[in-house]
Order: structure tokens, then sequence, then C-alpha cells
């Protein structure tokens, strides 16, 4: 079966979807967490494995860059691949004074500048949420493990370089961190009653600089966000 963006048979992903924005991170959890991982999408180079995790099966397959991309893949998964949940295991930037380097967020909600949900053509503004299920039992196993998290809002930036500035102002409204995202994943989940939930490292902070570190650094906090995920996953 072949939809736009993903040629794989019907049957070919897990119920849960685990989904970085990198391909190759997406190779990544497969070969480093998965049991026999199988290939089973590389339109665009854009990787989907599915494996087994514990005895479970699980799929993970990348996003690509901003709300567009996660929205085609997700829309695809969930409509046509008999996908239940994904979990987006993504990176983030920090605004917050709590909030530092390699910590976890566990979005809530989904604040955005984009224009996604105008499609719903709703008489007001959508507030794009997280599962409940799945953020509860996120918290849980952040607890369980002593991660460093939070739970809140994020915001999905459809600019990653923005003329008008870095976005600070959403964190007077006590939002934790921006991403590109989140906001489009919550907005399909919403329309086709599946279940969704960002988990996000953060890679980089606008308010303790001195504490931004190599790719390689951050690999094992991205490490721990992506184990959280997969026992999570259902
Ligand atoms: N902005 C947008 N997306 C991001 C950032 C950021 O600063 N850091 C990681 N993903």
């Amino acid at each position: 079966m072949a939809t736009p963006h993903i040629a794989a048979e019907k049957g070919a992903f897990a119920k849960t979807v685990l989904m970085p924005g990198d391909p190759l991170r997406s190779e990544f959890i497969a070969k480093t967490f998965l049991e026999n991982p199988v290939l089973v999408n590389d339109v665009r180079g854009v990787h989907g494995y599915t494996g087994t995790y514990k005895g479970k099966t699980v799929s993970v397959m990348a996003s690509g860059m901003g709300q567009p991309s996660i929205g085609i893949y997700s829309y695809e998964l969930y409509s046509f691949f008999d996908v239940e949940n994904i979990i987006r295991v993504g990176s983030c930037g920090s605004f917050h004074e709590s909030i530092h380097v390699r910590d976890i967020i566990l979005a809530m909600g989904a604040c955005t500048n984009g224009n996604y949900a105008s499609q719903y053509r709703l008489p007001g503004t959508f507030c794009p949420i997280a599962d409940f299920g799945l953020l509860k039992k996120a918290a849980e196993e952040c607890e369980r493990i002593g991660a460093r998290y939070s739970i809140g809002n994020i915001f999905s930036s459809d600019s990653f370089y923005d003329d008008a500035g870095s976005g600070m102002e959403w964190a007077k409204m006590g939002v934790l961190g921006v991403e590109m995202e989140s906001a489009a994943l919550y907005c399909n989940a919403a329309r086709l009653g599946k279940k969704a939930l960002c988990i996000c490292t953060v890679s980089d902070s606008l308010i303790h600089p001195e504490e931004n570190t190599t790719a390689e650094e951050r690999q094992k906090s991205f490490t721990q966000m992506m184990e959280i995920a997969l026992n999570i996953a259902e």
C-alpha cells in the first residue's frame, strides 16, 4: 500500500509510533533499542522501522522538520496505517528560567504562530493538547527513573530563523520551550480521534546559553527520552 509519502504494507506499523524529527535519529532508535527492526518505509529517506521492545511491537519513523511535515506523516499513519499513538521525541529550545539544557519537557499543550488549525474553520481558537493518558504515563516514567522534567505548554514555531525575534514573549505566559512540530501533531490526533504526546529534550537555552552543549554531549539525554517513550508505548 502506498500513500503519497509512505510506501509500506497496511499492517507494517505498530499501534504506537515514536517520531523523532531526524531520519538518522529514527535509525538510531531502531538499531539501538528495537529487536529485529525491519525497515518499513524509506520514501524521501524518511526511515520507518518496526521491531519489538521488551516484547511489545513498536515503530519509529521520522517526521521531518516543521508543522507541514509532521502534519503529513502523522496524518497518513493515523488515517491509512491504523496507528493509534504517536509520541514525538524531539529537541527544543527553552526560554524559561527553571529549565536547563538536557531537561525533558512533556508538552501538555502546544501554542503556535502557525496556521495549521485554520483548516478546521473553527469559530475561535483551538487549543492543541496531549493525550492525558500518555502524558500521565510519561510523567510517571520520568519519576520512576529520576529524570529532570517539566510539564506544560510548548511553542510550535513556524520559523527557526525569525525576523521578529526569538519568541521570548511566550515565556511571559509560562510557555516552557520552543520547537516546530507539536501543535500540528496534536491537531491531527484531535481531528482523527487518535492519541499524541510530545516529549522534548532541551537542546539549547535562551536563558542559560552557557549550558549549551555539543550534539554528542546531548546524545545521552536524548537516549533517556527515547527510553521513556519506548517504556510508555502501548
Ligand atoms: N527553535 C525552534 N526549534 C528548536 C529550537 C529552537 O530554538 N531548538 C530545538 N528545536
